[in-house]
């Protein structure tokens, strides 16, 4: 298949509105369409087409009993595919369009190869312009997951999204950088006022109790972390996000962690804070260290992640070597990423 490559500079001339518009024809005839969002990329599908579905978990690689998330223009549109609620209004008033998606009990319309036969639904209404106008152009629902291929970190710019999906979809819309750059909050609507956290983004888990006070953080979503060093928990279904070197989580001084990893024979790189970069480089050289932001600038760190990542994996390390992240605002985000992404191995020092 030859993917159409578009870029997108400025959403406001007639040459976008005219893409947008051929993007809205592949997608209503089944096709599949990338596109930007502010938090990764989406690989889209017509969400009330089961063949679509089939063609999104085809193109990803992805097993296809893990359901995808359906894109919506408004948040209202969520009436058509979903049993919503008075706490669904409460979180869309607050955080639509935005970086949250809400899983409640599915209606009729849309197809059980989208829920991978569950009877809930996760509903996302984005803030990306070139993403909201998209969805207006197609006039139907998008299914989309994360456009990377299944078990890479999500793609965060079209480049990205090039390196894994070239070939294998109709259209690519580049509209620049990802904002966020780590996937949406996901929480599942349980009661009138509860909510369980299933996954961590940009919506924070304090933002979150603003609107009620009962909000349960899933077990999965932070691991189960026993005290010592290397741990593998048992309870992931699948390695996510992973980088092709062996990441390493540590929790320690970087005087412990450069006597440690400069002991190891292996090709090692180092993620570390903006302060610590120069103290690292002294170890291992300019080439093998790369910062991921200053260390209280969670927002920076979750949005050079899965970059770093990917630029890292080209440069063929066989070892990577991180700060545990802390697990408060974004922070909860950055650490569900980071200890999937290291298959949960975690050293402290
Ligand atoms: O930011 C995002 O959410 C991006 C952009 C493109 O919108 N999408 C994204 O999709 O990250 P994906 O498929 O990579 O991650 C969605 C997650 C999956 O882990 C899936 O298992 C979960 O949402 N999910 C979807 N529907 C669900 C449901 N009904 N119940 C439980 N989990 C669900
Ligand atoms: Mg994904």
């Amino acid at each position: 298949m030859i993917t159409k490559i578009i870029s997108i500079p400025d959403i406001n001339i007639q040459q976008t509105e005219i893409v947008l518009q051929q993007a809205g024809v592949v997608l209503r005839e089944g096709g599949l369409v990338v596109f930007p969002t502010e938090t990764v990329y989406g690989l889209g599908g017509n969400a009330l087409d089961k063949d679509a579905a089939a063609k999104i978990y085809s193109a990803k690689g992805r097993p296809s009993d893990n359901p995808l998330i359906v894109h919506v223009a408004r948040p209202e549109d969520a009436e058509l595919y979903a049993y919503t609620g008075e706490l669904y209004y409460q979180l869309a008033r607050a955080f639509m369009p935005g970086p949250l998606t809400v899983i409640m009990p599915v209606k009729q319309a849309i197809p059980r190869t989208v829920t991978a036969g569950l009877d809930t639904v996760a509903i996302r209404c984005p803030a990306h312009p070139v993403a909201h106008a998209l969805l207006i152009c197609a006039g139907v629902p998008i299914a989309a997951p994360s456009a990377n291929l299944s078990g890479s970190p999500s793609p965060t710019c079209a480049r990205h999204v090039i390196d894994d999906m070239n070939g294998r979809v109709d259209m690519i819309l580049d509209g620049g950088d990802s904002a966020i750059g780590v996937e949406s909050t996901i929480v599942k609507i349980e009661d009138d006022d509860t909510l369980t956290l299933l996954r961590p983004g940009g919506i924070t888990v304090e933002m979150l109790r603003e609107i009620t006070p009962h909000v349960r953080i899933a077990d999965a979503v932070l691991g189960v972390l026993p005290e010592g060093a290397t741990v593998l928990s048992p309870c992931m279904k699948y390695r996510h996000y992973s980088p092709k070197a062996a990441l390493y989580l540590v929790d320690g001084r970087p005087e412990q962690v450069a006597r440690y990893a400069v002991e190891r024979e292996s090709k090692t790189a180092i993620i570390c804070y903006e302060e610590n970069l120069a103290f690292y480089t002294d170890y291992f050289g300019a080439d093998r260290c790369f910062s991921i932001g200053n260390r209280d600038d969670e927002y920076t760190q979750a949005h050079r992640l899965f970059t770093l990542l990917r630029e890292i994996d080209k440069l063929q390390f066989d070892e990577i070597y991180a700060p545990l992240p802390k697990t408060d605002g974004i922070g909860m985000a950055l650490y569900n990423r980071m200890i999937r992404a290291a298959a949960h191995h975690i050293i402290h020092f």
